[in-house]
């Protein structure tokens, strides 16, 4: 196809000076799913920031496998960029080759399954403080879950209960201060207020916390086999460590990346049962076969085929990532448009992933689309939850393997309900959607059965 074969156009309904931010924050699942009505390149404005929305797979192919032109920037990592720093997520083109060489051995295939070992002790001690009758917010729960879980398989030393807590509430302040921040003028981010002064503490006490647990690594005489060990014992080839600045980026970005967003599938997959009885059902008879009771392990993984229909077409429907933003780092064309150095580009997994041509009834929670024999004829890109190219996601195997234990296990274990206080409406925050809040009552499943 060729560029000129795209449509452009601008979304309408743009407001003065906030643009479209406030359409985006009252639904951005609304929002985000109308782009494609407009045309391929959708231009929308989110508060001074012009961003070139991706409507269409050639052009996101385009932008995700030119990660030198397409380069990481725009509204989303600038923010990101306040706490994660330099690390591998927020990182420019330049630098991103050699952290990813850092990183990636932490994340291969042998390395997974110890991980495993670690979610299924957390999920272990998450679920032995459940009991019947009892309402469970869902998402504060499942974070500290991912919380735990990430920095325990990553960073062998336990960080404690404290610090565990301290991270959690600095990435609340943090995530709630960065997504007005996308959206306002840069001289309204620097008064005084206590938005303002609540963010800056919380990049802050977040950079102090991870910093202490990288001085005690560094103290101790035995390495811990762990990828902070890994990171701390790296050299360049001019023999050079990584300083402790660096090591903390990646520390925290892991941190981030990896809570969160596996925090808010695994909220979506709850509600979503809740009000899907026979994928419920189904689910149930899985693990019940599979796991009598137990808490799911690594090697229960391929037998658990339809929980992983449902995780799939949870991340189908809420991807966790709504917007990613690249700034195009020389004069390009995309769509037929010359874009100067410094132009926005956004995209959102969501965006391809609800379209009706490559999804029956796409607006539907249905896991059986994702059953081998109904596996749809469509392009790669179509599913692309953890985006591609060089800046795939390195979580996820990690993410998947995680939130699939979660739920045989849970499922296994318990029946639930949402509660009035549920709040399904989405709720975003820098850098995922979420249900703004999921309370579950729980019913145990016939314990006596399990128990013997
Ligand atoms: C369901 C959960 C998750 C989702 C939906 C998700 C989604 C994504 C997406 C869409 C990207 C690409 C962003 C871009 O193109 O700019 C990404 C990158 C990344 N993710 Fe994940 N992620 C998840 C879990 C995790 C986990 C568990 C970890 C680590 C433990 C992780 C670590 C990262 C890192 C470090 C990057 C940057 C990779 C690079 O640029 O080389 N993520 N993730």
């Amino acid at each position: 196809m060729t560029g000129t074969e795209f449509h452009r156009a601008t979304a309408p309904g743009a407001l003065p000076v906030v643009g479209h931010a406030l359409r985006l924050l009252r639904d951005p699942l609304a929002f985000v799913t109308s782009l494609p009505n407009y045309g391929d390149l959708v231009e929308i404005r989110l508060g001074p920031q012009k961003v070139h929305a991706i409507c269409h797979p050639d052009l996101l192919q385009q932008v995700i496998t030119d990660d030198r032109t397409f380069d990481k920037g725009g509204p989303l990592f600038e923010r990101l960029r306040d706490f994660m720093g330099n690390g591998l997520a927020t990182c420019p083109h330049a630098d991103h080759r050699r952290q990813r060489r850092l990183v990636q051995p932490a994340f291969s295939r042998s390395r997974l399954t110890p991980y495993g070992t670690v979610m299924t002790r957390e999920l272990g001690s998450m679920l032995e403080g459940w009991r019947d009758g009892a309402v469970i917010d869902a998402f504060p729960a499942f974070s500290a879950f991912t919380l735990r879980t990430v920095s325990r398989s990553l960073f062998a030393a336990d960080l404690g209960q404290d610090r565990i807590e301290t991270i959690q509430q600095s990435f609340v302040d943090a995530f709630s201060g960065a997504l007005p921040r996308m959206f306002v003028p840069k001289a309204l981010q620097r008064l005084p207020l206590p938005g303002n002064r609540r963010y800056l503490n919380a990049s802050r006490t977040l950079t102090a916390t991870v910093g202490g647990v990288i001085a005690q690594y560094r103290q101790s005489v035995t390495g811990h086999g762990d990828l902070l060990s890994v990171l701390l014992a790296a050299r360049d080839e001019d023999g050079n460590g990584l300083s402790d600045a660096e090591v903390r980026d990646q520390v925290v970005t892991l941190l981030v990346a990896g809570s969160e967003t596996t925090a808010a599938v695994m909220s979506w997959a709850v509600a979503e049962l809740a009000t899907h009885p026979d994928a419920a059902r189904r689910l149930r008879k899985e693990t019940d076969y599979v796991l009598a009771g137990r808490t799911a392990t690594w090697d229960d993984l391929p037998h658990l085929p339809y929980t992983a229909c449902v995780v799939n077409e949870v991340l189908r429907r809420y991807p966790a990532g709504w917007m990613i933003t690249r700034t195009t780092s020389s004069e390009t064309q995309l769509a037929g448009l010359t874009l100067p150095p410094g132009s926005t580009v956004g995209f959102s997994p969501l965006i391809l992933q609800t379209r009706p041509d490559y999804y029956r009834m796409p607006e539907r929670f249905n896991p059986d689309r994702w059953l081998p024999h109904a596996t749809l004829d469509m392009p790669r890109i179509a599913f692309a939850p953890f985006g591609g190219g060089a800046r795939k996601c390195i979580g996820d195997a990690f993410a998947v393997a995680e939130t699939t234990l979660a739920l045989a296990s849970i499922a296994a274990r318990w029946t639930w309900e949402t509660t009035a206080a549920t709040d399904l409406r989405p709720a975003l925050s820098a850098s995922v959607i979420r249900p703004r809040r999921v309370c579950l009552r729980l019913a145990s499943r016939t314990p006596e059965r399990w128990s013997t």
